[in-house]
């Protein structure tokens, strides 16, 4: 398959591109900066990317480019640091302009025949972010664009295909910049938009086929979008040699075990293994309060109960699938990443079950992977559902999880999820669900006073979970939320809203 590598001089403007070029459907992977020349060379990349950065090519220790990439004959385009550690390598200038440029600039065409903005009006708005600037471009190079103080803010080798940009086109900020991506792509590259997901089907079945021949493999179902998706592919490649284990810990939202059910036992035709343990989570967090040891018990009975299904029933599974998906292929090897990662995990799987592993979205996004998903035939409530914790409704109950405080719980997470989805909010807020503290409050109701629960309602975007904001909600719909509650959940006599950013608050609350 025709691959761009994107080769990555700060995390979050690698990941944007390569998300960019994949929208152009052109297949694109993330590399780090220290891979040697014959390192990339050696995985025939159609075209190289040299992302944005946040050094400065002249600070101690900031990464250079071996000029051998650019003999490899292998189309280059450099964005931003990348541009500039570019024309550093190839003989051109780099210096403090002493104007730094932030932010939407005026980018004017020098009118040199140009492939990356033929096209495109010859003044246009671009996304500028750096302090040092090309002030010279490198030989055998033509400026074709300039800006009020980057003298050479595109410069471009049609005979060598090497191009080079000072502005970010990966950004949304960038009016034209997913048609600059496309004239390197397409023109600079020769490549053609085949990458769909049509394609990523055809070649995750292929793939999965081949790995897993005829033998029986297994999949830890949770109801989440990852495990789903990864469930139903390896379910379109290898039909009944998959059997899904679906552990319900009674732990879940309202009808999410049913609708696990229903999407692969009776729709897809899966064979499922839906191992009902409520009572038994339950029996083991009796008297539990304190929040680590609440996922700590939780991992361990999941690992039990597993362990058990998989002594009585799957004996002969040589595989086990995982949702992994690309971001996290990206981070893993570093420390931070690591150790995230095991904190919300449910606890792994039984260590001693020696299975390999099977992962079939690990090179795509989140986004990538619900279009998958959609094009499989999964419903919209599993492709589109929030991110939900592992340990579930447990972290969302302070103090001990009992089966009348899940039931409470339950009811009212039910009537935030139904009216944020009523007022179309669904897929703009990331994570919106109830929580239910352990005090008490005093209300009236009627003539009678009351002494009820209170539930804070929770609602917030983000990209990533690492950061969020509480989202603001129209009025009218917490005004809703918050009414039903109190009158339909018997127990609930006060809604709350939680309107904390993380950070330094965290999205659940344990
Ligand atoms: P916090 O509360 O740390 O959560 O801001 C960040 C994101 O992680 C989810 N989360 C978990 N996911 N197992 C998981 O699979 C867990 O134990 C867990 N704890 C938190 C949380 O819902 C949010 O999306």
């Amino acid at each position: 398959m025709d691959t761009v590598l994107v080769v990555d001089y700060g995390a979050q403007y690698a990941q944007l591109i390569a998300r960019r070029v994949r929208e152009c459907h052109v297949y694109s992977e993330i590399v780090p900066h220290d891979l040697s020349v014959a390192e990339l060379a050696a995985r025939a990349p159609a075209g190289i990317i040299l992302s944005g950065g946040p050094r400065s090519v002249y600070s101690e220790g900031a990464p250079r480019v071996d000029p051998a990439l650019f003999e490899l004959g292998i189309p280059v385009l450099g964005i931003c640091y990348g541009q500039q550690a570019m024309a550093q390598a190839l003989g051109g200038r780099v210096a403090r302009t002493g104007t730094a440029e932030f932010g939407r600039t005026e980018l004017t065409a020098t009118g040199a025949p140009s492939l990356l903005l033929e096209g495109l009006p010859d003044t246009q708005t671009v996304w500028m972010s750096h302090n040092d600037s090309v002030v010279e471009a490198p030989p055998g190079c033509v400026v074709t664009a300039a800006t009020a103080t980057s003298p050479a803010a595109v410069f471009e080798d049609p005979q060598r295909r090497l191009f080079g940009v000072q502005f970010h086109p990966e950004v949304a900020h960038t009016p034209f910049g997913l048609d600059v991506l496309k004239a390197f792509l397409y023109q600079g590259c020769d490549l053609l938009p085949t990458w769909t997901m049509t394609s990523v089907i055809a070649s995750a079945v292929e793939a999965v086929r081949s790995q897993v021949g005829s033998e029986r493999i297994v999949c830890a179902l949770s109801g989440g979008v990852d495990s789903s998706v990864a469930a139903a592919l390896v379910h379109r490649a290898v039909g009944d040699q998959l059997t899904c284990v679906f552990v319900d810990h009674g732990l879940l939202r309202e009808g999410e075990a049913e609708q696990v059910e229903e999407t692969f036992r009776r729709h897809l035709h899966v064979d499922l293994i839906h191992v009902k343990a409520a009572d038994r989570f339950l029996e083991r967090l009796a008297a539990v309060t304190d929040p680590e040891t609440k996922r700590k018990v939780i991992g361990e009975t999941f690992i039990r109960v597993f362990e058990e299904v998989a002594h009585d029933e799957l004996e002969d599974a040589r595989f086990l699938v995982q949702g992994t998906l690309y971001p996290d292929v990206i981070e893993s090897g570093t420390r931070d990443a690591a150790r995230i990662k095991s904190h919300h995990n449910v606890g792994g799987l039984p260590e001693d079950m020696s299975l390999t592993l099977v992962e079939p979205l690990r090179n795509l996004f989140k986004d990538e992977v619900r279009r998958v998903g959609e094009e499989l035939g999964l419903p919209e409530e599993i492709v589109w559902r929030q991110p939900f914790p592992g340990p579930g409704l447990a972290v969302r109950i302070v103090g001990e999880v009992t089966s009348e405080r899940l039931a409470l719980l339950r009811a009212a997470d039910a009537i935030v999820l139904e009216e944020i989805r009523r007022a179309g909010l669904m897929r703009e807020v990331w994570q919106s669900f109830a929580v239910l503290p352990a005090v008490h409050t005093v209300g009236v109701m009627g003539d009678e006073r009351t002494y009820g629960y209170p539930v804070v309602l929770r609602a917030v975007t983000s990209e990533d979970a690492m950061t969020a904001d509480w989202a603001r909600l129209p009025y009218e719909v917490l005004e809703r939320i918050s009414n039903r509650i109190v009158n339909e959940v018997p127990g609930i006599n006060r809604v709350a809203y939680d309107i904390t950013s993380k950070p330094p608050g965290t999205i659940e609350w344990e």
